[in-house]
């Protein structure tokens, strides 16, 4: 394995981001259907968070909110469209430990309204990344990246945001853990 130094992943998972999270265990709220039948196209920024694990010995941090979306997906889309529009960013139940052990950081984000979740925002805010380099991941239902790395270059300016991946988040599990992992295993971040 090349060498790229210590790499963290941090990835925001809106399944583990809606209803009572407190309780749960990550596992049982991956494999939770919002409201849609258990697929194995569900759960892909997870898959590629375990490819980073695996590949990059990664440490995993996740993003999480203190107070989730509500579970129905019409009532937390408004909230959200909201929190965009007044710069209302939530708040995180923790920030990065150990932050400066890291030199590379995956970050792995759905886009929404073609830019990044609100609480990236706050993530962002309070995980001060410069020196880092930044690889961004994503899913996505036809935007791609939208503007979201262009986002991640200004709330991090002091890092070095490589180019990303990113895949429809309809994509068979089995293919994104293919397609992600010899992506991967191409990339090189110390030419
Ligand atoms: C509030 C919200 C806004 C979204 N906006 C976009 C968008 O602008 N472009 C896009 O391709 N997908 C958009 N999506 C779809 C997400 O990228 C999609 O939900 C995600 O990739 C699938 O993962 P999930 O099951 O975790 O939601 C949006 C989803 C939500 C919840």
């Amino acid at each position: 394995m090349q060498d790229d130094g210590k790499a963290l992943v941090a990835y925001f998972a809106y399944s583990e981001n809606v209803g009572d999270t407190s309780s749960m265990e990550i596992d049982a709220i991956t494999s939770a259907s919002l409201n849609r039948e258990t697929s194995n196209t569900e759960g892909n920024l997870q898959v590629m968070a375990q490819v980073i694990e695996e590949k990059k010995a990664a440490d995993v941090f996740h993003i999480q909110m203190t107070e989730p979306y509500p579970m129905d997906y019409s009532t937390m889309l408004p909230i959200s469209v909201e929190q965009m529009q007044n710069e209302d960013w939530p708040a995180l139940q923790s920030k990065i430990e150990n932050l400066e052990e890291y030199d590379v950081i995956y970050i792995g984000v759905p886009v929404w309204n073609s830019v990044l979740p609100p609480a990236m925002n706050t993530f962002f805010a309070e995980n001060d990344l410069s020196g880092k380099t930044i690889v961004p991941f994503g899913i996505h239902l036809g935007s791609r990246f939208g503007r979201m790395i262009e986002q991640m270059k200004e709330l991090a300016p002091g890092a070095t945001v490589t180019d990303g991946f990113t895949i429809n988040a309809e994509t068979d599990n089995d293919e994104v853990k293919t397609e992600f992992g010899e992506w991967l295993d191409a990339l090189v971040l110390n030419p």
